[in-house]
């Protein structure tokens, strides 16, 4: 019996924002991320490119700072469809569509959209990331190989951890890995494929994405961008350290979108099915303290 009901990747999220240079700067002078500036419905759009993947972030200029969505691969059309029947037969709003303002490269761009409970707009497709066969620029960071590409996960703050668990998990078919801490601080993780999570809650009054995870493998890579990202006034947020869940070794650094972190990690654990849900007292076994 699979192990999940649908097989979802994580493929990309897209942000608007008011700061493209700033974007600019940061995703090439220190994560250093490949970007391509593209025309996007008339708006002047930058693909960050990481790994094979044409893209894993879009930034496209607005007149807003947000988080537009977030973006999930399915495995095809037939799978489609069926996440598509399960919003129906649950009476769950969502829209279908096809065809968007961002190169895809395929012939068919179908997608259904969906808003989570915490107010996140989510989109499935199987048409994208298209994968780009050019090579991608030496930038002196190598980013992950992994099968899943080298945007790991995201995290949500929530008003309702339970209600977002419960929509993740029974209705998009997500497993819980499991939860760090205890009362209203509570996270929780869950994972949609191998890797340890793809999405994780935490509680909070006003909701919004907390961070987005990129990964390289060679712990070296990470040094060097935590070390660019040092050198920039109020850039770093967090010292490295190591997470007691995925055991990543990461750090946190400011994006151009208030609010929005990215965690910079290397080391994240796979999960092997059959997985039993833990309990973790605290978030880390060493660092990360925040200054
Ligand atoms: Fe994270």
């Amino acid at each position: 019996m699979a192990v999940f009901d649908f097989a979802l990747e994580l493929a990309f999220v897209e942000i608007d924002t008011t700061r493209l240079g700033a974007w600019k700067s940061l995703a090439e002078e220190v994560l250093g991320l490949a970007t391509e500036s593209v025309d996007a419905d008339g708006r002047a759009a930058l693909l960050l490119r990481a790994d094979r993947a044409r893209y894993r972030v879009v930034v496209r200029e607005a007149d807003v700072d947000r988080i537009v969505r977030i973006v999930y691969r399915v495995g095809d059309q037939a799978e489609l469809d069926r996440l598509t029947r399960r919003f129906e037969e649950l009476s769950i709003p969502h829209g279908r569509g096809s065809g968007w303002p961002l190169p895809t490269g395929r012939p068919s761009e179908a997608y259904v959209d969906v808003t989570d409970p915490a107010g996140n707009d989510l989109r499935f497709t199987w048409a994208v990331p298209e994968e780009s066969d050019s090579a991608l620029p030496s930038s002196g960071i190598t980013y992950s190989d992994h099968r899943l590409g080298a945007l790991g996960h995201v995290v949500l703050i929530v008003p309702d951890l339970v209600e977002s668990v419960t929509f993740y998990t029974e209705v998009l078919g997500f497993r819980i890995s499991d939860y760090i801490g205890d009362g209203p601080g509570r996270l929780a993780f869950l994972r949609c494929n191998e890797r340890h999570h793809t999405v994780a809650f935490q509680a909070g009054s006003t909701p919004r994405v907390d961070h987005l995870m990129l990964e390289v493998d060679d712990i070296d890579d990470l040094g060097c961008v935590y070390d660019k990202a040092r050198a920039l006034p109020a850039t770093v947020l967090s010292e490295p350290g190591r997470h007691t869940n995925d055991l990543a070794i990461s750090f946190y650094l400011k994006t151009p979108l208030e609010g929005l972190e990215i965690e910079f990690a290397t080391g994240g654990i796979d999960v092997t099915e059959p997985w039993s849900v833990n309990w973790h007292e605290g978030g880390s076994i060493w660092g990360h303290k925040r200054p």
